[in-house]
């Protein structure tokens, strides 16, 4: 994973870039929001485990969160969420009832420790009030963002995610056609039935996230950006429903990614500084 950046002065992106040869990198991002009562959102990818959790003690001690906030219960988002249970005996799992009993089907989750959302739900976290909102596009149906009332602060989940040239923590310096076709690209891929919606529907869908008024939007997938992306964020979105739907590598291109990454990873690395 990569170093972790603050994205606002009450948040903190704890981010990794996983590469993917030949396209560029997905980002994949959790965060701390620095309510009164702290919050983790998401706890990135399980191969990061030790950074991870190093990188969360940089920002605040563990011991003081209050809440983790589960967005859904994919493999990218749950990675180091055992190991902060452990370190933060305070802190009760935010996320929606079936997430929570289907991680209970592979792990030991506390139960006791939940406490279940649904969309349109409150949660008070001291000096302000998470509502909790459905993102537009989804991989898994148990998604549950959140918007941050106090500050407009919204926190996608997968939605508004991009495949980027490169590492970045500002989606504004991102060039705009690299961006939007990364967003398409990333929309197709981990919404494969978007093809499927009513359009005038899905328009109302969009209207609801323009009426939320984000002033920054946090995605699991994209580096932070600022409220006044929205507009060109919801006209991608807007086009995904014609665009084809990705097809999955074959088996010979993923044979090819693969001796992709291993070269990658085979390349001679700079020698430290000692
Ligand atoms: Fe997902
Ligand atoms: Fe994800």
């Amino acid at each position: 994973m990569d170093a972790p950046y603050q994205a606002a002065p009450d948040v903190h992106v704890l981010p990794a870039n996983v590469a993917l040869p030949g396209v560029g990198v997905l980002p994949v991002n959790a965060y701390v929001l620095l309510a009164e009562e702290p919050v983790l959102i998401d706890a990135g990818m399980g191969v990061d485990g030790d950074q991870f959790m190093d990188a969360l003690a940089s920002i605040i001690d563990p011991k003081s969160l209050r809440w983790i906030w589960l967005t859904h219960d994919d493999a990218d988002h749950t990675g180091s969420l055992q190991r902060v249970f452990e370190v933060a005996p305070s802190a009760r799992l935010v996320t929606h009832a079936f997430s929570a009993l289907r991680m209970a089907s592979w792990w030991p989750v506390p139960l006791d420790r939940v406490h279940a959302i649904r969309v349109g739900d409150r949660l008070p976290v001291g000096d302000r009030t998470l509502r909790a909102v459905a993102p537009p596009l989804y991989d898994s149906p148990l998604s549950t963002g959140l918007l941050d009332e106090a500050t407009g602060a919204l926190f996608s989940v997968d939605s508004f995610g991009a495949l980027l040239p490169e590492a970045s923590q500002d989606a504004g310096e991102v060039p705009q056609a690299a961006l939007a076709g990364g967003m398409r690209a990333w929309a197709t891929s981990d919404s494969p039935w978007a093809h499927l919606v009513d359009r005038q529907h899905f328009a109302q869908v969009l209207d609801g996230v323009r009426r939320l008024q984000p002033t920054r939007i946090f995605s699991s997938h994209l580096p932070a950006a600022s409220g006044a992306s929205l507009e060109a964020f919801l006209r991608v979105l807007e086009s995904v429903p014609d665009a084809e739907p990705a097809l999955a590598p074959s088996n010979e291109e993923f044979a090819q990614m693969l001796a992709a990454m291993m070269a990658t990873q085979s390349e001679p690395q700079p020698v430290a500084a000692t």
